[in-house]
């Protein structure tokens, strides 16, 4: 399989059609991982599509891989969710190209929200510390009901109330965009703060 034959796109009207075969793929690859999920319905998806929250991957006109965005208590949280790759397509690094697409979308849309991911996936662990995702504990996430709704499907929903959301066997992952700045604002100051210190080493000989 090639990756090049393959675009990574904002969804649009357009790709509408495709919203039944994705429910499938994630429904499908949720049951091979053993996974609760929460169960998405085409129209669901459609609604993310033509709602500008969705990145879709295409093989000519085959869907091959999937994701979205959702706002959260009234705009402070951005979750990245759904992402799923053709299981004949994966290991190509197009889950790359969706997570990367997808933050750009959330960045664009949403520039104050914090972006946050609740996974149990490895791969998507390395994809979001690659963005500069860091894990945290659930409490720093959305306390939106409704997010946490979508967590009724999963196995693991017990344990997810017996620690009264604070924990789950999911490792929430939280980029914050003022940790953008901080750094930028940190690297703009590094080099003169750096040749400060040398001039003042080599005048006192301290190291
Ligand atoms: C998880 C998933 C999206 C990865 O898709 P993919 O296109 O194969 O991933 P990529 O090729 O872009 O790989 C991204 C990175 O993850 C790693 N990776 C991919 N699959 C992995 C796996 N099963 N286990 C561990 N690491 C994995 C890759 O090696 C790569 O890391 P590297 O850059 O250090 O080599 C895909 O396996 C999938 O759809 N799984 C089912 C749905 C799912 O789990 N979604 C996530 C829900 S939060």
């Amino acid at each position: 399989m090639k990756a090049n034959n393959i675009t990574v796109q904002y969804a649009t009207e357009e790709h509408v059609k495709y919203a039944e075969t994705i429910c499938k793929l994630i429904y499908e690859s949720a049951l091979q991982r053993g996974t609760g999920i929460a169960r998405r319905r085409p129209e669901y998806i459609a609604d993310k599509m033509t709602g500008g929250k969705a990145v879709v991957a295409l093989d000519g006109d085959r869907v091959v891989g999937f994701s979205y965005i959702e706002c959260w208590s009234h705009g402070d949280y951005v979750a990245t969710s759904g992402l799923i790759v053709d299981p004949e397509y994966r290991h190509l690094g197009l889950a790359k190209s969706i997570k990367d697409k997808t933050f750009q979308l959330a960045r664009e849309r949403f520039p104050y929200a914090k972006i946050f991911s609740l996974t149990t996936s490895l791969a998507v662990m390395k994809l979001n510390t690659r963005l500069g995702y860091v894990p945290t504990t659930l409490s720093e996430l959305t306390q939106d009901d409704e997010f946490w709704k979508g967590c009724e499907g999963c196995i693991n929903i017990d344990i997810l109330k017996r620690n009264n959301r604070q924990r789950c066997l999911c490792t929430g992952m939280l980029y914050d965009p003022k940790w953008d700045k901080k750094q930028k604002k940190a690297s703009w100051f590094a080099p003169y703060w750096m040749a400060f210190k040398n001039r003042l080493s080599s005048i006192f000989h301290v190291k």
